[in-house]
């Protein structure tokens, strides 16, 4: 059941819930709200603190009685750091701690929102921040666990002043909260569960009445459409390929972007084989298909007034009879070809087909989301997206956009000196590099081959793409990232030059 959010006015003595959370500030400063409970402590709250060994670091939390000061049944708080440097991502994990430690009340309410002025940060993206924090931290994948232990929260309460822009904030900050959590269930869902077809089905079902067009493109209209990536990579599963395309086009539009992504449901590696470890985790594979569907489902309600189209092929990558060989030339739908060295590199083959389909339309401006290659994780590690692409312009509003969404991502090079590496003697590129370093620059290299000068961002997900444990809003398990960064990116969205620098 998702969360429901509501905003009240101060003071938070007077705010009725099962447990009221207050932020407190570096070297046990209260926050707005706290002095109510330092007054039910007859003022001895700091001698309180200091022995439970809590300074109001960011995460911290400490439960406190309420006294009879407060008409909360109960009282919480939450360190967040020196109260005037408070970020709004700051905020988003000092609600997700909160969210963690109430999973057994029904309703919060909390003076989180309320340090935005103190610390300097709008109010409404201060807001969003709380309510995105509440709706991640409290995150959890129940479905195949007979004795899981639900969380009971059900209502958060934001102490604030009201008004259309806070109110306003509220509500997307659940929208596109939400939006992240269906991009994390879809992850987490086991690949037996998500063939192409399923996760086809699932994504028409999460897009219904959301103001999107969805075609969905059948094994036969692969062909028919010469996806040669999509059904190369595809034809060793007992589960045949699809392609989703996702269409938004609001009245007056202003722009158009396309969105490409990486939809691997299960990467074996094909004949060239994973070992069994590195095959654990791939059902996160994907995530770039997921995050894109799940922008998909939130543009109508937030009045996004760019055009936006999703290319989203989805395959599963099995060794078998059928299956592709390494050697061997599949056709990408641009019509060029590409000589299968190692069927593992499989990402790249979909894309080139989801990026060709995307750059015939005409967008703007085109941004795929992978979770592409290992090389990725060496260079940035599990936390930062690598952000590569082929217009400075283009890459600086990605990597704002992605700023402000509180995702960290990092830009690479695309040198085209490595281009080369990729040149094979049979096709008109091979689909990995003959040198084993730089593996995530020639795997952006190769897609650069199919965006057709379309100013492209590739952003490679394959460390951010899945938490290895929990850590502030993110829970372990699928992450749903680039959501927010896709959606903060459309929403803002503003045409990139048509040339500079690396066409
Ligand atoms: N899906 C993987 C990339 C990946 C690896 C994502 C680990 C998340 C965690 C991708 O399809 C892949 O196998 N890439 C290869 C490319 C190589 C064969 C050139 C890799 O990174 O090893
Ligand atoms: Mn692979
Ligand atoms: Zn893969």
């Amino acid at each position: 059941m998702p969360l429901s959010f509501t905003l009240t006015t101060p003071p938070a003595d007077r705010v009725k819930a099962d447990l009221l959370a207050l932020p407190v500030g570096a070297g046990r400063q209260l926050g707005p709200g706290a002095d109510a409970v330092d007054a039910a402590f007859d003022g001895d709250l700091a001698a309180f603190m200091e022995e439970a060994d809590f300074d109001g670091k960011p995460g911290q939390t400490l439960a406190v009685p309420a006294g009879d000061g407060l008409r909360a049944a109960a009282a919480l708080l939450v360190g967040v750091g020196p109260l005037d440097q408070v970020t709004v991502d700051g905020l988003r994990r000092a609600a997700a701690a909160v969210a963690r430690k109430a999973t057994k009340v029904t309703s919060v309410a909390t003076t989180l929102a309320d340090l935005a002025e103190g610390a300097d940060l709008e109010r409404p993206a201060a807001v969003q921040a709380v309510a995105e924090g509440f709706v991640l931290g409290s995150y959890q994948f129940l479905k195949y666990k007979a004795d899981g232990d639900a969380s009971k929260l059900a209502k958060v309460i934001v102490v604030g002043r009201s008004g259309a822009r806070v109110d306003a904030a509220l509500e997307r900050g659940a929208t596109v909260a939400d939006a992240v959590t269906w991009a994390r269930d879809m992850v987490n869902e086991p690949s037996g569960a998500k063939s192409p077809a399923a996760f086809a089905k699932a994504a028409k079902k999460l897009l219904t009445g959301k103001g999107v067009t969805v075609k969905v493109l059948s094994e036969a209209e692969l062909k028919a459409e010469r996806l040669g990536g999509v059904l190369g990579v595809g034809q060793g599963s007992a589960n045949p390929p699809r392609l989703v395309k996702a269409t938004y086009s609001p009245q007056g539009k202003k722009g158009f972007v396309a969105l490409v992504g990486k939809g691997v449901v299960f990467d074996s590696g094909g004949l060239s084989l994973k070992t069994s470890s590195g095959m654990e985790t791939m059902k996160t594979d994907m995530s770039g298909a997921a995050a894109v569907l799940a922008v998909m489902s939130v543009l109508k309600e937030l009045g996004v007034k760019a055009k936006v189209v999703a290319y989203v092929p989805m395959v599963e990558n099995m060794p078998s009879g059928a299956a592709i060989r390494p050697g061997d030339v599949l056709k990408i739908r641009n019509g060029k070809t590409v000589e299968v060295l190692n069927t593992d590199a499989e990402g790249r083959l979909i894309l080139a087909d989801g990026l060709s389909l995307a750059a015939e339309d005409k967008p703007d401006a085109v941004v795929d989301v992978a979770t592409l290659t290992g090389a990725c994780m060496v260079a940035l590690g599990e936390k930062i997206a690598g952000l590569l692409g082929n217009r400075d312009s283009w890459i600086e509003q990605v990597k704002e956009a992605a700023d402000a969404a509180g995702e960290p991502m990092w830009p690479l090079p695309l040198p085209t000196e490595y281009r080369k590496l990729l040149d094979s003697e049979v096709a008109d590129l091979r689909n990995i590099s003959t040198v084993g370093y730089g593996g995530a620059l020639t795997a952006a290299l190769f897609l650069a081959e199919f965006v057709d000068g379309v100013p492209w961002v590739h952003l490679d997900i394959a460390g951010p793409a899945r938490a290895s444990g929990d850590d502030g809003y993110l829970v372990k398990g699928g992450t749903g990232f680039a959501v927010r960064t896709l959606v903060e990116l459309v929403d803002r969205f503003k045409k990139p030059a048509r040339s500079n620098s690396a066409d």
